[in-house]
């Protein structure tokens, strides 16, 4: 076999992991049927933001190519696919689907076959099936099928793929224990469970975060309908109680809680549940809307709006699935002259400066750490005297969702 390993698909998941093998003293094929991005990969550039990545792309090898048939030369192949949700609810693995029936013709037995990939349950063992169906292999025999999902924060990667336990759920014992051997070398303690209870483990990982969120979300719609304060009730449900706490509200997004709970859900023996957890999500943009249009005597018509931020976590440059490009085209809707600020991503957007001069409106729509200083509210105060500040992640430290910039009381401080 000419590599250790391959890797198809070098996203957000695939380049890190393939980059941290060839670390590890690993021969890796890397597969991407973008172009733009071999490119990057044959230039040693990181094709998106990622701590500790630029260095490892410079010093490490990577092969590349644009065929996924190549990847059947190495020993192990790991998928890192897209699997987005189909608007009705349902897993799309055709990439999936595409690669394997690439690989198909050319797997040798004692081939591993990962799935890195987030799935619904019962995918992996689809997987292991539709080899044997078409190959006539027998997995966990002559050829070993294994979910490793992946569950490290986007900007996190280079700190916890070697400390966050690495689920292993193998079709077979042998199965499980060759793709713990394939991840050993990373450093993270290695969890052998089986295929369906690991891809369980990592879709309500992420749906235990969509849920927790949802709750401050309503409770921010519940506050606003009562005229409370969502941080001062916060803040009292909080202080001093020794069974947990409810997180802060915010726009909550991005393209792995967006679709992972439908994984979940189109099986669901409580079908609504999770939907409506998407729904107060999928409804904070509107409800900001709302809010301001109440206060702007009804109508954005021609007001100047600044919107900060359209990355979907703070500090990455990752766009995907972000609500603020919803909130940005419900603002356009409503005929408002939109301009946009974010230190981070590659998407060109105003300065700071630029995008809050005159606004009447300033909405913080990603808590980036750039607008947490006193610097930036102090800049607003300068530049835009009559705005009103709309902060549902506290950001900016006005301590109210919808706050005009005259009544700030940081501002004073
Ligand atoms: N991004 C995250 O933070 C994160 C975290 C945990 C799990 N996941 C899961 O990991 C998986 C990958 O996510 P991602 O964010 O890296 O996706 P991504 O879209 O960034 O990467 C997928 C890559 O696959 C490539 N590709 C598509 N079809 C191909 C084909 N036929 N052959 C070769 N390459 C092909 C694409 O060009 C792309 O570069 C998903 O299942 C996702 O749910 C993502």
């Amino acid at each position: 076999m000419r590599y250790d390993v391959s890797v198809i698909g070098l996203g957000r998941i695939g380049l890190p992991l393939a980059l941290s093998f060839a670390d590890s003293g690993l021969s890796v094929l890397g597969v991407d049927t973008d172009q733009n991005r071999l490119q990057a990969i044959r230039e040693r550039r990181m094709p998106f933001k990622e701590p500790g990545t630029d260095e490892l792309i410079a010093r490490v090898q990577l092969d590349a190519t644009s065929h996924a048939a190549e990847a059947a030369q190495a020993r192990a192949i790991v998928l890192t696919l897209g699997t987005p949700a189909m608007s009705h609810i349902e897993i799309d693995i055709r990439d999936i689907r595409t690669v394997l029936d690439d690989l198909l013709p050319h797997l040798v037995e004692d081939q591993l076959i990962v799935l890195r990939s987030t799935v619904a349950p019962g995918t992996t063992e689809f997987v292991a099936g539709y080899l044997e169906k078409h190959r006539s292999f027998t997995v966990g025999e002559n050829l070993f099928v294994a979910h490793v999902p992946e569950r490290i924060a986007a900007d996190k990667f280079m700190e916890e793929i070697h400390s966050l336990p690495c689920i292993v759920g193998g079709v077979g014992e042998a199965s499980g224990e060759r793709a713990g051997q394939l991840f050993e070398p990373l450093g993270a303690p290695i969890v052998q469970t089986s295929p369906v209870q690991a891809e369980l483990a990592k879709i309500w990982t992420n749906i235990l975060r969509y849920a927790t969120f949802a709750l401050p979300n309503l409770l921010m719609m519940d506050c606003e309908r009562h005229g409370a304060n969502v941080f001062d009730v916060i803040e009292l449900i909080n202080r001093d109680y020794p069974r947990g706490g409810i997180k802060m509200p915010g726009l909550t997004a991005g393209t792995c809680l967006r679709k992972d709970f439908a994984f979940s859900e189109e099986r669901s023996s409580a079908p609504g549940m999770l939907l409506a957890v998407s729904r107060v999500h999928e409804t904070v943009p509107l409800f900001l809307v709302d809010g301001v249009k109440r206060r702007l005597a009804g109508t954005l018509r021609e007001k100047r709006v600044a919107v900060l931020g359209l990355a979907f976590k703070a500090d990455t440059d990752d766009e995907r699935d972000s609500l603020s490009h919803k909130l940005i085209r419900l603002l356009e809707r409503e005929l408002a002259d939109v301009s946009v600020h974010d230190p981070i991503v590659a998407t060109p957007t105003s300065s700071f400066e630029d995008a809050v001069t005159g606004a009447d409106v300033v909405v913080v729509a990603t808590n980036h750490s750039a607008y947490s200083t006193p610097q930036a509210l102090r800049t607003i105060a300068e530049l835009a005297p009559e705005a009103l500040i709309v902060d549902p992640w506290n950001a900016l430290g006005t301590a109210q969702v919808f706050a005009y910039v005259a009544e700030v009381a940081a501002l004073r401080a």
